[in-house]
C-alpha cells in the first residue's frame, strides 16, 4: 500500500491565459478495459495511445502477477498476448490496484470465476471505498466473495460456477456494470444488466470490437455467457476526463485553445454540455466515429475552446453521471461564473477518491467563494472570481488540478497540497499545464510543513 500523504505540492502564480494546441494523454476506462480484455482474449491485443499512469500501471501489473504476457515496446503502446478465458493463473501475493477503484471493481468481475483464490488491495483512499456494490450482483451469480465491512481488502475465493442474472443497478456505476459483463463472461446463460440511468459504455463497445455479441437497449445489457474474445486492436482516444481541464482553463482565460485528439463519448461529455449551458464558446470538430451514435468505435475530436461570460446554472439530474468525474473542475468554472450553480442528486461524489464535496467545499472556502454543501451535491455562489491561499486536495488527483486551473482567475497565488497522485491519471500535467499557459510549479516539501 502507498502512504497516506505525499508532499508534492503545486504553486500557482495568479492569472495568465492558455493558448495553442494541447494533447492529454489517452483515456483511463479505455486503457484499463483494453488490458483486462486482452487478457482474457484469443490471440494478441495492440493498444495504442495507452495511459502510462499509475491507475493503469496497476492493472498491467496485476495482470501480469494473474500470469498475462504484455510487452510494452513504447510508454503509449502495449502489446498484450492474450491468456485465453481459461489462461489466468493464481497470483502469488495480493494484487496491488493503488489508486484504482476502476481496477479493483473490474477486476472483481474478471476474477470471480476464476478456479483460484484472488485478493485485492489498494492504497489508503482505496481500502476505504465501498467494494459490495460490486460483490453484491457478483454472489447473486455464485461468486464468493469477502470484503472487510464493505470495503478492501477484497477477497475472491475460486472454483464457484457462475450463472446469468438479471440485475438493476442500484446507483448508476459504470464500473460495477462492467465487473457484472465481465464476470458474465465466464457464467452459463445469460446476463442481463439495467442502469438506472446511462453511464459509459466503454466495455461494450470494446466488448463488441472483441467479437463478443451483446444486445443493448437505452438502458439494458445483455450477454450469452461463454464467448470467446478474439484480440483486438484498440486506438485510445485523449482522455475526456483530463481534457476537462484544459476545457474550463479555455473557458476562464483562453486565447485560441485547441484539445487535439479527445474521446468524445457521448456518455463522458456531460461537462460539455454543462459548459455551454452556462454560455461557454466550445466547437467540437469531428476526427472519428460519431459522437451521435451508441455503438461502434469511440468517437474522437479535436474541442476549440475561447474565453467568455459564463453564467451560474442548475445541473439537470441526467448529466450527473456523464459529467461525474468532472464535478471538481466544473465547480471551478461555477466559482467564476455570474450568479449561482446548483448541483444535486450527486452523493456519489462522496465515495470517489477522496469525498469530492466535502474537500471542494473546504477549498472553495479557502478561497473566499461562497458555497453550501449539501447532503447530494453542492450550492456555489459565482462571482467571476477568486482568492489566493492554500488548499488541500487530500491526495485527490482531480481535485489537485482543479484548483491548478483557478489560479487562472484568482487575485493571489494559490498553493495545492498533496498532488503526487495527479500521475494516477495525468502523467505529464504541470508541463503540458505549463505549456498552455498555466503558472504551475510543482515542488516537494518535507512532510508536515505544507
Ligand atoms: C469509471 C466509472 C466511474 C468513474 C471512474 C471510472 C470506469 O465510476 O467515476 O473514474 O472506468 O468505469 P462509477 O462507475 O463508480 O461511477
Amino acid at each position: 500500500m502507498s502512504a497516506a500523504r505525499s508532499t508534492e505540492r503545486y504553486r500557482l502564480q495568479p492569472g495568465g491565459a492558455v493558448r495553442g494546441a494541447v494533447r492529454v494523454p489517452g483515456d483511463k476506462s479505455i486503457s484499463h478495459r483494453a488490458l483486462m480484455l486482452g487478457g482474457i482474449a484469443e490471440g494478441d491485443t495492440a493498444v495504442e495511445g495507452f495511459l502510462a499512469s499509475e491507475d493503469c500501471l496497476a492493472t498491467l501489473a496485476a495482470l501480469q502477477a494473474l500470469g498475462v504476457a504484455i510487452e510494452r515496446p513504447q510508454r503509449e503502446r502495449v502489446i498484450v498476448h492474450g491468456a485465453g478465458a481459461r489462461g489466468l493463473r493464481p497470483a502469488a501475493a495480493a494484487l496491488d490496484m493503488g489508486n484504482a477503484g476502476t481496477a479493483m471493481r473490474l477486476s472483481m468481475g474478471l476474477l470471480a470465476g476464476q478456479p483460484f483464490d484472488s485478493t485485492l488491495i489498494g492504497d489508503a483512499s482505496l481500502m476505504r471505498r465501498p467494494m459490495e456494490r460490486a460483490a453484491v450482483p457478483l454472489r447473486l451469480m455464485g461468486a464468493r466473495i469477502v470484503t472487510q465491512d464493505g470495503r478492501p481488502p477484497v477477497r475472491i475465493l475460486g472454483g464457484s460456477a457462475l450463472r446469468g442474472i438479471e440485475y438493476e443497478l442500484p446507483v448508476a456505476s459504470a464500473q460495477v456494470k462492467s465487473a457484472i459483463l465481465l464476470a458474465s463472461l465466464q457464467a452459463s446463460g445469460r446476463t442481463s444488466v439495467t442502469e438506472p440511468a446511462p453511464t459509459r459504455d466503454h466495455s461494450e463497445r470494446m466488448l463488441a470490437a472483441f467479437g463478443v455479441e451483446l444486445t443493448r437497449s437505452a438502458r439494458t445489457v445483455s450477454l450469452e455467457g461463454g464467448q470467446t474474445l478474439r484480440g483486438a486492436h484498440v486506438e485510445v482516444p485523449g482522455d475526456f476526463s483530463s481534457a476537462a481541464f484544459f476545457l474550463v482553463a479555455g473557458c476562464l482565460a483562453g486565447d485560441g485553445l485547441t484539445l487535439r485528439n479527445v474521446g468524445v463519448n457521448p456518455t463522458r461529455t456531460g461537462l460539455l454540455e454543462l459548459l455551454r449551458q452556462m454560455g461557454a464558446d466550445i466547437r467540437v470538430r469531428p476526427l472519428r466515429g460519431d459522437a451521435r451514435a451508441s455503438t461502434g468505435v469511440e468517437p474522437v475530436a479535436d474541442l476549440e475552446v475561447r474565453a467568455g461570460p459564463l453564467r451560474g446554472i442548475e445541473v439537470p439530474e441526467a448529466l450527473v453521471p456523464l459529467a461525474i468525474d468532472e464535478f471538481p473542475v466544473f465547480f471551478i468554472a461555477a466559482a467564476c461564473a455570474q450568479g449561482e450553480t446548483v448541483l444535486r442528486h450527486a452523493e456519489e461524489l462522496r465515495v470517489k477518491e477522496s469525498d469530492r464535496l466535502a474537500v471542494m467545499a473546504e477549498g472553495l472556502g479557502r478561497l473566499g467563494v461562497e458555497h453550501e454543501l449539501l447532503p447530494d451535491g453542492i450550492r456555489i455562489r459565482g462571482s467571476g472570481e477568486l482568492g489566493g491561499g492554500t488548499v488541500d486536495s487530500h491526495g485527490d488527483h482531480r481535485i489537485a488540478m482543479a484548483f491548478a486551473v483557478a489560479s487562472l482567475k484568482a487575485r493571489a497565488p494559490i498553493e495545492v497540497l498533496d498532488v503526487a497522485n495527479v500521475a494516477t491519471s495525468f502523467p505529464g500535467f504541470v508541463e503540458l499545464a505549463r505549456t498552455a499557459g498555466l503558472r504551475i510549479e510543482a515542488l516537494r516539501s518535507a512532510l508536515g510543513s505544507g
